[in-house]
């Protein structure tokens, strides 16, 4: 019986190690059927490329990311660089590679900072919304510190600012249409060009992690 058991633990620790590896092999090296190596534009640990508009996928939630491969495969997330990469996965591969970025950490990734008055403006809207024109706040859907809520709501803080605008953009072009109720179609909808920089440029200069509690604030 214990041998079984053990016998059982090594075959799942050789499952977790391969699965682990591929990743790291899909990340650094591409693959067989001609995907390009995700870590050439995404960074070596998944941090992006700020500059670039290359998202930052360290740390994003799972479903998160693997809905949006399927997405660019289904063409209901439109963009002519991820599209052939996600089209030479397959569904093993896709999976994988979805659970390597989710389980990384990453530091953030240097990038250019936004002028503080950007920042201060697009903090504001991200708190309190607009909502002369119906539209709440950021974080009543993506955390107050931009964290993220489950694998609905992705992670927002540190993220790309040139990214999180050319996303913003793709929604009100129609060329991102794998949301929920049409929730972010909505949104970005309501937003002006200065809204979608500044709410950017916030979000790029907030922490990846939450900060450690000090120990004054324990309860
Ligand atoms: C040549 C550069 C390049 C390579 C190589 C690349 N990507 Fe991307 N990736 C991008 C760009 C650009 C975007 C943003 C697309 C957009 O604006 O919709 C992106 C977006 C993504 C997103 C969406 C992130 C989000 O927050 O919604 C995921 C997931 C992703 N890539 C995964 C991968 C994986 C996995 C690989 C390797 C198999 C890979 N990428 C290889 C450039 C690249
Ligand atoms: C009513 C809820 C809701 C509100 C409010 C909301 N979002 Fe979202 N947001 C979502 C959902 C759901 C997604 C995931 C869409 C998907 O699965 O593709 C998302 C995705 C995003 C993404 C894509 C992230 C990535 O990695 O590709 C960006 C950028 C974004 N939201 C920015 C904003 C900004 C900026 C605001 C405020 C101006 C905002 N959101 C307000 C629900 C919301």
């Amino acid at each position: 019986m214990r041998s079984m058991v053990g016998g059982a633990l090594l075959l799942c620790m050789s499952a977790i190690a391969a699965l682990a590896a591929d990743g790291k092999d899909i990340a650094a090296n591409g693959t067989s059927g001609g995907a390009l190596p995700c870590s050439s534009c995404h960074g070596e640990h998944g941090e992006g490329t700020p500059a670039s508009g290359f998202p930052r996928l360290a740390g994003l939630n799972v479903q998160y990311i693997e809905h949006q491969l399927e997405s660019f495969k289904n063409g209901t997330r439109k963009n002519d660089v991820m599209q052939p990469i996600v089209a030479a996965l397959s569904d093993d591969e896709r999976k994988t590679i979805a659970n390597y970025y989710a389980d990384m950490t990453a530091p953030k990734a240097e990038a250019e900072p936004a002028a503080p008055a950007a920042i201060a403006a697009g903090a504001k809207l991200a708190a309190t919304g607009d909502w002369p024109k119906g539209m709440p706040g950021c974080g009543q859907c993506h955390g107050a510190a931009g964290l993220g809520v489950g694998a609905t709501f992705p992670r927002l803080a540190g993220q790309s600012a040139t990214y999180i605008e050319n996303a913003l953009q793709s929604w009100k072009a129609g060329d991102r249409k794998n949301d929920p109720m049409g929730l972010m179609a909505s949104v970005a909808s309501k937003l002006n060009d200065d809204q979608i920089k500044n709410v950017a440029a916030y979000y790029e200069s907030l922490p990846v992690a939450a900060p450690a509690r000090s120990p004054e604030t324990k309860p």
